[in-house]
């Protein structure tokens, strides 16, 4: 049976009856396949008489376009069924009042990985990220939290993060989980119409485009660059829009000049005012 709590006082007091280790799973619900083999992931490794954790929140200060907060779906009861038959024990659905007190001031900032790819477009989202998982993990102390590579600067951020304030929480990262046709799942996906999410495998395609050339050892960025741009608006729907195309170091997340250590091409897209983003990590 899941313990489904609002209050950070009960669950806190059911979870310090509950075996460690503690894996905690942070989302913003709309659950699908990808949260689920994160929850999966969380029990391989507490084990079977460990304790798994979700957290259920659509954190209101991560969002910088205030008609992406209130379209942002929530099947709650959907989502704890799924939750119950993935064996998850404790769900912590809290109310966005109950965390943040009206004149809250303090948050969590980053200032160098959140400069480029999203944290360009999206001024304050990672603050607000950052600030609600550091409050999570205090208020429910797990051993390890689990997060998706798939939004890879958010990963790269929240280990900055347990390092450069000496959390005591270990972070895992879960391979992208992907529909067939190499789509990464996401519950914006549900928001495509059917036309553009034919078409949406685009994105992986001219990423592996661009990965293809580093066999030959080009190491000039600029060639990736435009083998994945051309790819992605080759003959591509009239609403759809390159939001950033960027080749960064996969560590310091900054531009590169020259290709000759791990480097990661991330981009965000948008069909119409759906955003979509995706990854890819090239080797030299
Ligand atoms: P949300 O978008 O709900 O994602 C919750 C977790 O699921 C994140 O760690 C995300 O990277 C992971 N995830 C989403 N799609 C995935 C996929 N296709 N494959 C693998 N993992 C996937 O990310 C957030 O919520 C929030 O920013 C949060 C960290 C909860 C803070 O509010």
């Amino acid at each position: 049976m899941i313990h489904r709590h609002s209050e950070v006082s009960s669950v806190r007091s059911v979870l310090k009856k509950l075996p460690r280790p503690h894996a905690l799973v942070p989302t913003m619900g709309a659950l699908h396949e990808g949260h689920l083999e994160l929850l999966r992931a969380a029990r391989e490794h507490v084990g079977p008489e460990g304790t798994v954790i979700i957290s259920i929140f659509v954190n209101p200060i991560q969002f910088d376009r205030p008609e992406d907060l209130t379209s942002y779906p929530q099947p709650l009861e959907q989502d704890l069924a799924l939750c119950e038959a993935e064996g998850v024990d404790v769900a912590f659905v809290p109310e966005a009042a109950s965390l943040y007190a009206s004149d809250h001031s303090i948050l969590v900032t980053d200032s160098l990985l959140s400069k480029h790819l999203c944290g360009a477009t999206r001024p304050g989202h990672f603050d607000g990220v950052l600030t609600i998982v550091l409050k999570l993990f205090h208020i429910l102390h797990p051993d390890l939290a689990i997060f998706g590579k798939k939004d890879f600067q958010q990963l790269a951020l929240i280990h900055r993060m347990v390092r450069d304030l000496n959390v005591s929480v270990k972070i895992i990262g879960h391979p992208t989980v992907r529909e067939e046709d190499g789509l990464a799942l996401s519950s914006r996906n549900r928001r495509l119409t059917p036309a553009h999410r034919a078409d949406a495998p685009r994105i992986r395609r001219a990423l592996s485009a661009a990965r293809d050339l580093a066999p030959s050892g080009e190491q000039n960025p600029q060639v990736y660059l435009d083998a994945a741009r051309h790819h992605l608006l080759l003959e591509a729907p009239a609403d759809f829009k390159i939001d950033y195309l960027e080749f960064v170091d996969s560590l310091s997340l900054q531009p590169i000049s020259k290709f000759v250590s791990p480097a990661t091409l991330a981009t965000a897209c948008l069909y119409g005012d759906v955003r979509l983003i995706d990854h890819i990590e090239i080797l030299p």
